[in-house]
Formats: structure tokens, sequence, C-alpha cells
């Protein structure tokens, strides 16, 4: 599996998290910034980090900024993407199950570093269940490609 992370400056400490849990489970990612001092534009890092994903390229993306709101926006914009906003360990778990969700994004200001752990953890290596739920994921896909 490969995994792309980033975030703008809103999420610098939870993506380091992050990145210390994919390496603990032996993840490939890469770490696409921002490596940043000042503020940076969100969508400049989802953007390119969903069409990463959605290309083939990365199986999986994890997305991080102040709310985690304003990634999950802009990563949904992109064509076969299907991002999830989490800030629960239940979610975390059901979204990988039920919406076979191939983006993370998690909020820095909003849950503290060891809940974020542990989500990144579920979410990466939770499983989709398919049955009832593929019929469900497949009419998002095409409603995009109507
Ligand atoms: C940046 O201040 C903040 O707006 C951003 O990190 C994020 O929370 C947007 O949704």
């Amino acid at each position: 599996m490969k995994v792309i992370l980033a975030s703008d400056h809103g999420g610098v400490s939870l993506r380091r998290e992050v990145s210390e849990v994919l390496e603990e489970l032996d993840i490939e990612f890469e770490d696409i910034g921002c490596d940043c001092e000042g503020s940076v534009d969100y969508p400049d890092y989802a953007i390119p980090a969903a069409e990463r994903v959605a290309s083939g390229e990365f199986d999986k993306g994890i997305l991080i900024c102040g709310t985690g709101i304003g990634m999950s926006i802009a990563a949904n914009k992109v064509k076969g993407i299907r991002a999830a906003l989490v800030h629960d360990l239940f979610t975390a778990k059901v979204t990988r199950e039920h919406n076979d969700s191939n983006v993370l994004c998690m909020g820095e200001r909003v849950i503290g570093p060891g809940l974020a752990r542990e989500i990144a953890k579920t979410w990466v290596t939770g499983e989709f269940e398919a049955g009832r739920h593929e019929k469900r994921v497949n009419k998002i896909a095409e409603y995009e490609n109507k």
C-alpha cells in the first residue's frame, strides 16, 4: 500500500504524528508538505494529493489542516475521491468498511495527537466490506461519470 500525506500550516504537527504511525506500520508513504513557516492555502495541497490518489499512483491519502474541513471539501472535488472527515474511532472504522473512503482528513485544531494516531491506524488498516455497500459507492461513481 502507498499513502500520500499532506497538510497546510494548520496541520504540520499532526502530520508528523501520522508519518510516525505510517513508519510504525511499515507503510510506504510520501509526505508532500507543507514545509511552511507562514500560511499556505489548503487546496494547493489537497488537490494535487487527491489527484495522485485518483490516478492510482497512491492507494490512499491522508490530509490534515486546522479543521480538516477545507482539505475534505477540496479533495472531494477530484473525481474518484471519497474523502472522509474523521474525528472519532467509530467513523474511522466504518468509513473504510462502508464508504471505501480513499482519503482521510483530520483537523489538528479539533483533536489531540493520541486520538489522531489511533484514527490514522484504524483507517489505514481498515478494509472495505463491499457487499451491499458496493452498489452505493458505485452510484457515486456513476454520478461522477455522467
Ligand atoms: C487555516 O487557517 C485554516 O483555515 C485551515 O487549516 C483549515 O482549517 C481550513 O479548513
